[in-house]
């Protein structure tokens, strides 16, 4: 995954028949998100527990989240729904349109079936056909697994146009019964255009996983003989999954610095995966990055897992914060238990 820009480069993809001469590296060109309209504050969530008799506050959500609200989907409202226009946004930002896509990941944990994938169903809700397309499953790694794969792809010279989707409906396997995880966690979608570039975007990535700590944060439920095997709702050990995020965080920040050539101070925006604001502003501190430097929605959008990501990274591209030329690092963690960084100069 790594490619300081002075390396030599092994393989020079075709540019774009519009420019990008020689192109050998991937880069952003645009970014969208997409939340249902359904907002639910703290006090909504207070409300809509109380009525199941159990309690929980908007004061503890907040401070030990920082989480205000949420957004929820309609019944019968899917992934790949809030996927579209979480797509379109991107393709337009990027001044391009769904036929010049030739690659479509999404990552996603929360698909709208078993089988085909979202992606298959987003191409079709694009209107377009022919370009490979499939779903990434790394839960809330998800966009930062699925944006390394996108650019390998680019830079080998197998895409030149990747749409890159990270959609939740979480609302879905919410066990409304247990106050410890069905306040975290909300609905929405995130994207962004990745394009052959001549100048270096992506510069390095660094991913991994540990099943030795599944157990921490899964969904167990399965579909077998036609009924659902086990349960079919998210289980958190939340202290457990905190304690490990905390560390993996910060590790994998420095390892895709190094693999960078880059260091700390070269940071123009930090966006983490959006669960837990003091897991996030612990990162920043333990990088001695200002707080200004961090990238936070938690508070509005509560924990999208795989959409968590690119929703921040358009909230702050779209306000105007994170700017071309701007260094950014991505960095998500969860089920897997799975951790990964991605560093770009936007
Ligand atoms: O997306 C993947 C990554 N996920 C994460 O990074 C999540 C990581 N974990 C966390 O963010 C935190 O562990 C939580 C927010 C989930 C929990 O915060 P905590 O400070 O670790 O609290 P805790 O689980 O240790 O619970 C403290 C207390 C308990 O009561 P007792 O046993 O001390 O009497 C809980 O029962 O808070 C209680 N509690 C609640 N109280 C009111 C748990 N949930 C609630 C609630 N409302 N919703």
């Amino acid at each position: 995954m790594t490619r300081p820009p002075s390396a030599p480069v092994a393989h020079t993809p075709p540019g774009r028949s519009s420019g990008a001469p020689g192109a050998a590296f991937s880069r952003i060109t645009g970014t969208g998100s997409y939340l249902p309209p359904r907002r639910l504050t703290n006090n909504d969530m207070v409300e809509m527990l109380a009525a199941r008799g159990i309690e929980t506050s908007d004061e503890w959500i907040v401070e030990r989240t920082g989480i205000r609200a949420r957004h929820f989907a309609d019944d019968g409202v899917n992934a790949s729904d809030l996927a579209l226009p979480a797509a379109r946004d991107a393709l337009e930002s990027a001044g391009r349109t769904a036929s010049d896509v030739d690659l479509i990941i999404v990552a996603t944990s929360t698909p709208d079936m078993v089988f085909p994938s979202t992606a298959s169903i987003l191409q079709h809700k694009l209107g377009v056909h022919g370009c490979a397309a499939f779903d990434l499953q790394a839960v809330c790694s998800g966009f930062v697994y699925a944006l390394t794969v996108a650019d390998s792809m680019v830079r080998s010279g197998s895409a030149r146009c990747a749409l890159v989707v990270g959609t939740e409906v979480f609302s879905r396997i919410l066990d409304f019964n247990d106050r410890t995880t069905c306040v975290l966690f909300g609905d929405g979608a995130g994207a962004v255009l990745l394009e052959a570039s001549a100048t270096p975007g992506i510069l390095a990535a660094d991913l991994h996983a540990d099943g030795r700590h599944l157990g921490i944060l899964c969904t167990p439920g399965t579909v077998a003989g036609g009924q659902v095997s086990g349960t079919p709702l998210l289980k958190m050990d939340g202290p457990a999954v905190f304690k490990l995020a905390v560390g993996v965080l910060e590790s994998a920040a420095r390892a895709v610095l190094e693999k960078a050539g880059r260091s700390e101070s070269d940071l123009d925006w930090l966006i983490p995966h959006q669960a837990n604001i003091r897991i996030m502003q612990g990162t920043a501190r333990k990088l001695k990055l200002p707080l200004e430097k961090l990238v936070a929605t938690v508070d509005e959008h509560g924990n999208t897992s795989a959409a968590s990501v690119p929703l921040a990274l358009d909230v702050a591209v779209k306000s105007g914060r994170v700017k071309r030329g701007d260094t950014v690092m991505l960095e998500g963690v969860g089920g897997g238990f799975t951790w990964g960084a991605v560093l770009f100069d936007y």
